[in-house]
């Protein structure tokens, strides 16, 4: 244990030693939000944790140094009026940014870059850091296949190894070297695990995961996070194969615990003890606190189990002390981490200059810009220039400001965004006349009919994904398909950009338009984002995160799976549908530019990857066209034969490279036997001999295919 770590033992043990049983039952609770009565609470030192939940500073319109001296009254009562002293620990779910929105998360995953998100965490915990708050509910890293489920937008996509590199580098851009600096925060990988598979895609539904699922795709990225050093857990609401994650010893304590070696406080999500009585495996609230606190759960989300039974059951024998001391350490480590007791207030004044400042707007503009996806382009009607002399700009969308915010945005503010079509006009080149109508159906189509060209923004607005947010039609609201029919009739170009929290099912759409950009939702500077890229001023280098189905019947359809015994093909007994193509309609990590990229020279460094080594993957990519692109080359490997069926493709790397026209780059992969780990029959990570297929590839339907064999594992 380094000294550090052997320093804040001794200082955890010491506060430890001086609380009063409920003392340390107020350390494991957690509140909703704070109100006047709390002032008492909170000297009596009964509030461990309190969430700025989404109605705390209600309106959002509360200025950053007010929503600082908010936080700093509060903690004045815990830190110079409660007995122990004990800071409370502020949390607020920044899930995509604070008062600069970056795009939603699986927006964010579609730049494939772990420097743009680590980037975009850094400013989020800067500017809540400034208003106290020093804990925050991200990064979610639950793997979602299924985009009838709302909370697919909170994510990083279908993939665990994108998934876990994008965990890391939110861990490292919230956390920092030392969460207690002061524009750093402690994160929280959620919603620990499997929660992404809900039957149906609908919220909270139970979850049936293989041992080979629940190890090969859905625990990595918890574990990157953990590797990365995550600072807290947080587990979730759902039922995983019979067992309620808040009552799940194996993955709470065998596997985080003793596997991991994770040492954080594990909180629970919003009432869920509580709800083990709903699920049926807790008769009563002493029941449902025994249950989570032997599990794992360490502290409990604004429901009142823990602090209504656990001293009781304490004295009168029934669950040793022992557990409620070693929660209560978690939690304390968690707050001397966080710098709370140097440095339990924060200065107003800085939470002002920190906030929204103009850096922060030029890199969410960046990242949503790089997150954008383009995926059709006929006859290369982008980037628009000044070809067109008459754009017509339509949708609702085309003029919101928050709905461009997405699902889960607490501190951001309409008036800072500039809508899609007012961008569109300032990024116009002279000559260009940009007409807008954002009303009237009919008055668009009107419009249409008068345009060169169109730009026609559709989609969701924000409520319609994230949690408890399923729809079981995954196609776009309500008139928008019969829009895009009635302007596509007008023989006129029209370039459908889709502003939205999950893949929607768009086969007919897609037909209908000459080019096709998914935006997501794009944060506070989305509308600048998309004007910039149909204009050119920036290149496409989006790529798809998740698969997009072509219809709903589809879902499940993801990239990673075992090919069955008869592999989906057009023809023949196979497992394809008889009235759908096979496959989606985009595959994951597809994604086009503005100019073309070849592949060529693939090289295998030997023919066989020895369990101690390590082989090489390289091919050489060239720009063949006439604009710069960024192109982001995918390592994809296939086990052959082996004791279980294994996916047709896995992702084991990618790496962006920029090239000028005519430029070409050789990029290269290292292999080695730990990232060929897998699941076996038995549920246990293995190795195993065998020959591999392995491809450098533009997405995961394509590329260079080569092969290798490993032996001596
Ligand atoms: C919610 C969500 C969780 C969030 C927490 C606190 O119900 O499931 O993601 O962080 O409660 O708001």
């Amino acid at each position: 244990m380094s000294h550090d770590a052997s320093q804040i033992e001794a200082r955890v043990d010491a506060i430890l030693a001086g609380l009063t049983l409920e003392e340390k039952l107020g350390q494991m609770s957690q509140y909703p939000r704070l109100a006047e009565d709390d002032r008492e609470r909170i000297r009596r030192g009964e509030v461990g944790s309190s969430i700025f939940a989404s109605s705390q500073w209600a309106g959002k319109d509360m200025p950053s140094a007010a929503k600082a001296e908010f936080a700093n009254a509060f903690q004045r009562e815990a830190v110079e009026r409660s007995r122990a002293g004990i800071p409370v620990l502020f949390a607020r779910d920044v899930i995509h940014g604070h008062r600069t929105v970056f795009p939603i998360p699986l927006g964010q995953a579609a730049t494939w870059s772990p420097e743009r998100v680590e980037q975009g965490a850094a400013v989020a915990a800067r500017e809540a850091a400034a208003e106290g708050i020093k804990w925050v509910f991200t990064p979610m890293l639950d793997i979602a296949r299924d985009p009838r489920w709302g909370r697919i937008a909170e994510g990083f996509g279908e993939d665990p190894w994108l998934a876990a590199a994008l965990a890391a580098a939110a861990v490292r851009g919230y956390q920092g070297d030392d969460p207690a600096a002061p524009d750093r925060v402690l994160a929280c990988a959620k919603h620990y695990v499997g929660y992404g598979f809900a039957e149906g895609g609908r919220d909270y539904d139970r979850t049936q995961i293989s041992a080979q699922d629940l190890e090969d795709i859905c625990l990595p990225p918890f574990h990157a996070a953990v590797r990365a050093g995550v600072a807290t857990i947080m587990s979730g609401f759902h039922n995983l194969n019979g067992t309620p994650l808040s009552s799940h010893a194996h993955l709470l304590t065998e596997v985080l615990r003793h596997r991991w070696g994770f040492r954080g406080p594990v909180v629970s999500d919003w009432n869920a003890v509580a709800e083990l009585m709903a699920h049926g495996v807790a008769a009563n609230k002493a029941e449902a606190a025994q249950l989570a606190l032997r599990a794992g759960v360490d502290m409990e989300m604004v429901s009142d189990c823990y602090r209504a039974s656990l001293a009781e059951a304490v004295r009168a024998g029934r669950l040793p002390e022992s557990y409620v001391n070693q929660a209560t350490r978690r939690i304390l480590r968690a707050k001397v981490q966080a710098g709370l007791f140097e440095t339990p207030y924060t200065d107003p004044a800085r939470a002002t200059q920190v906030t929204l400042t103009p850096a922060h707007r030029a890199l969410a503009r960046q990242v949503a810009g790089e997150s954008l996806v383009l995926l059709k382009n006929s006859d290369g009607l982008l980037p628009l220039g000044d070809r067109f002399k008459h754009v017509v700009v339509l949708g609702e969308l085309a003029g919101a400001r928050d709905a461009l915010f997405g699902t889960w945005t607490l501190d951001g503010q309409g008036a800072d965004v500039t809508p899609i079509a007012d961008a569109i006009r300032a990024a116009a080149p002279a000559g260009v006349r940009v007409t807008a109508v954002t009303a009237y159906p009919d008055k668009m189509v009107a419009y249409a009919h008068q345009a060169d060209a169109v730009v026609l923004v559709v989609g969701e607005e924000p409520t319609r994904s994230g949690e408890a947010s399923s729809i079981a039609e995954i196609v776009l609201p309500p008139g928008q398909r019969e829009l895009i029919e009635a302007v596509a009739l007008n023989d006129v170009p029209v370039i459908l950009v889709v502003v939205a929290g999950r893949p929607l099912a768009l086969a007919r759409e897609t037909r209908l338009v000459q080019a096709l950009v998914y935006a997501w939702h794009p944060g506070v500077e989305g509308g600048h984002a998309v004007a910039d890229l149909l204009f050119g001023r920036i290149e496409p280098q989006g790529r798809l995160p998740v698969s997009f189905p072509r219809v709903i019947g589809q879902v499940p359809v993801y990239y990673n799976h075992p090919p069955s015994g008869r592999p989906a093909r057009a023809r023949g007994y196979s497992s394809a549908y008889m009235d759908v193509a096979v496959g989606p309609l985009f595959p994951f990590g597809y994604g086009l530019a503005y100019t073309t990229f070849a592949y060529d020279e693939l090289t295998v460094s030997g023919p066989v990857l020895r369990g101690d080594g390590a082989i090489e993957v390289a091919a050489r990519i060239t720009n063949t066209g006439t604009r710069p692109g960024v192109e982001t080359a995918q390592l994809y490997v296939r086990d052959r034969v082996a004791s279980v069926s294994r996916p047709v493709r896995e992702l084991k790397g990618f790496q962006k490279v920029a090239l000028q026209p005519g430029a070409s780059e050789r990029v290269v992969f290292r292999l080695t036997a730990d990232d060929l780990v897998f699941a076996g029959a038995d549920g246990a990570l293995c190795r195993e001999a065998g020959a591999y297929d392995v491809w450098i590839a533009p997405d995961s339907a394509s590329g260079l295919k080569g092969e290798f064999t490993l032996e001596g594992v």
